[in-house]
């Protein structure tokens, strides 16, 4: 059947990232018979404000509420337009108006990448020791609307903002969670916490975590608080497979994951529903890196491996292992396959995505 796919790329290097997306999903569809539709749009860009001052139209919904998923370059572009303006004016808007209440990065130490953090004894970690998934909750908890400020600009000012958790919410990140730790060979799920210092929340959250392992005993079930949790992502990154969190502590550990495995260029992300009732989303982590675009020297992996995570998520495994190799395959050292500057080469965006999508 076909999937049909709305397709953002963006500002700035979303530009020049997405073409080489398209390129490997492209190749990836020929390869194991997926018949895919790309319906591109130009909103939610920052030339786009320019030209209508806003970042969507305001008939957005009804343009891509209907896809199955929304592959997404980057957005913004300070220089023109402000951060909060352009970034709450889309990205987050779909996030939140679609319901996408997981966020999901692998954290994987790719071959030929270095990875900033070492072993004990110095030595580099190598591949397949760092290989991990974080779950982050991506609609409540910390990040509620439920506050004010008062008696503002006196000495008696207050501050107040709530945490909210809801046993639906709560719980479908958890089984989520639960479902991707089963799914990998060391079933093995770590929930954040800080239960000993926020003693409402966190309790309950925890509370959850012990009810719900209680359904899958083959999953090997450990907690963390979440200052402990840091220092553990760097020193034994080998100890995590998959690791979840609410929105603030996910937020933390889903930068600090992938920047113990190296490149910003390579990493990836999707914002899901799993539920699939509205489109889930499928971006790179990087933005739109106004140093270096226009120039045709961006990375486009982090593109192309949450075009293969789209690929896992419309229900093609075998096509995202293919992509996933191809990435492996062209990161190796003694490849000989082109590098961007990021990685130590000076190959261009599209010789990168063209070696990826030969090798499908
Ligand atoms: P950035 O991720 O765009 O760039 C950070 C640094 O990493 C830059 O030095 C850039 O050159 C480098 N870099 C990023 N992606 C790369 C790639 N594929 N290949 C090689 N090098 C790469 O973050 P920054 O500069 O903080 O933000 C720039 C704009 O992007 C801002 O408007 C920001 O709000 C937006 N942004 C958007 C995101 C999104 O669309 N999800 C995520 C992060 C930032
Ligand atoms: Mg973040």
């Amino acid at each position: 059947s076909k999937h049909r796919i709305a397709v953002i790329a963006g500002d700035g290097i979303g530009t020049e990232v997405m073409p080489e997306g398209l390129r490997v999903l492209e190749a990836a569809a020929t390869r194991f018979g997926i018949d895919l539709q790309f319906d591109h749009f130009d909103f939610s860009s920052c030339d786009y404000f320019e030209k209508h001052g806003q970042m969507l139209p305001d008939n957005w919904k009804d343009l891509i509420g209907g896809h199955e998923a929304i592959y997404f370059g980057a957005v913004g572009w300070p220089a023109k337009v402000p951060d909060h303006v352009s970034l709450w004016g889309s990205l987050l808007l779909f996030r939140r108006e679609f319901d996408q209440y997981i966020n999901l990065r692998p954290a994987r130490l790719m071959p030929g990448v270095v990875a900033p953090v070492v072993r004990r004894d110095g030595s580099p970690r190598q591949p397949g020791e760092i290989d991990m998934v974080i779950v982050r909750e991506n609609t409540e908890g910390e990040y509620s609307s439920i506050g004010g400020r008062m008696y503002a600009g006196t000495p008696r000012e207050i501050v107040m903002q709530e945490t909210v958790m809801s046993r639906h919410g709560v719980d479908r990140v958890l089984r989520y969670a639960f479902e991707v730790a089963r799914s990998r060979p060391k079933k093995h799920l770590t929930s954040a916490t800080k239960s000993n210092g926020i003693a409402i929340t966190m309790p309950y959250w925890d509370e959850r975590v012990a009810e719900m392992a209680k359904e899958y005993p083959d999953v090997t079930v450990d907690k963390f608080h979440i200052d402990i949790l840091t220092a553990h992502f760097v020193q034994r990154p080998d100890f995590f497979d998959v690791v979840v969190g609410s929105n603030l502590f996910g937020d933390i550990l889903s930068d600090l994951g992938p920047a113990c495995t190296g490149t910003i260029g390579i990493a990836p992300s999707a914002n899901l529903n799993p539920d699939r009732t509205q489109p889930s989303l499928f971006e790179p982590v990087h933005g739109s890196a106004p140093d270096i675009a226009g120039k045709g020297v961006a990375n486009p992996i982090g593109q192309i491996w949450c075009g293969a995570m789209m690929l896992d998520f419309l229900g093609h495994r075998e096509a995202h292992d293919a992509v996933l190799r191809a990435i492996e395959a062209t990161l190796e050292p003694n490849s000989g396959a082109p590098r961007t500057a990021d990685l130590g080469g000076r190959a261009g965006t599209a010789d990168v995505g063209r070696a990826i999508a030969s090798l499908l």
